[in-house]
């Protein structure tokens, strides 16, 4: 009897884990589709892993991308962050993705009406989106995003080119305001 209670324990404690690893191996990286996507099929690309001496300074790149107001010193009025616009940390492909930006730079400025850096870009995007004051360009929160938009527009050989700069033509949609009131709330 005692050995029956055992058997049935370990038989369930091993049924969970093979539940758990069938679902993780499910929810596993995906290729991500966002349906009225009319680009070529996104092909899967991963952050590389961050190590060595630059990894402290990509990582407060990426705070400061993800929640500029809370980490940056440069008084953001708005409260709003780079990744509000620059979907999931700039990787979102359709998504104003920055990967690969480090590479388009410099480039000449219509707004401007000259060349201008990485620094100058994300000074406008600091001062204009952001309604912050000017970063010091050569201080460490400018070197920080400029190391964190480097980084992720370093090419990996092994894997697929990203996909997804800029953003989609999106295709004539039907106007639905009770959808519309949905989304609404829901963001
Ligand atoms: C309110 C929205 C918004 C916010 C907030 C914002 N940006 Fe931008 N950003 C844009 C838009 C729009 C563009 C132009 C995209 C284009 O030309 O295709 C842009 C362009 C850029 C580019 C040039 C990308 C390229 O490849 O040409 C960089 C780099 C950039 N932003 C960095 C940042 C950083 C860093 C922050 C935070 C400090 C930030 N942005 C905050 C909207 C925003």
């Amino acid at each position: 009897m005692r050995h029956g209670v055992s058997f049935a324990v370990a038989g369930a404690t091993l049924a969970l884990y093979v539940g758990v690893i069938l679902v993780g191996a499910r929810l596993g990286p995906r290729a991500l589709d966002y349906g009225w996507h009319t680009g070529p099929k996104v092909e899967p690309w991963r952050m590389a892993r961050v190590s060595g001496d630059r990894a402290g300074e990509i990582e407060l790149g990426r705070r400061l991308f993800d929640e500029t107001s809370v980490y940056s010193s440069a008084g953001v009025k708005s409260r709003i962050s780079c990744s509000n616009c620059h979907l999931e940390g700039g990787i979102a492909p359709y998504g104003l993705a920055v990967v690969g930006s480090a590479q388009t730079f410099p480039q000449y400025s219509k707004r401007a009406g000259r060349q201008i850096t990485l620094e100058d870009r994300v000074e406008e995007c600091m001062t204009r989106s952001e309604d912050a004051d000017a970063l010091p360009v050569d201080g460490r929160e400018m070197k920080a995003i400029v190391a964190y938009i480097d980084w992720l527009s370093e090419p990996h050989p092994q894997q697929a080119a990203f996909v997804g700069r800029g953003l989609e033509v999106l295709p004539k949609m039907t106007p639905d305001p009770v959808h519309g009131a949905d989304v609404y709330a829901a963001q």
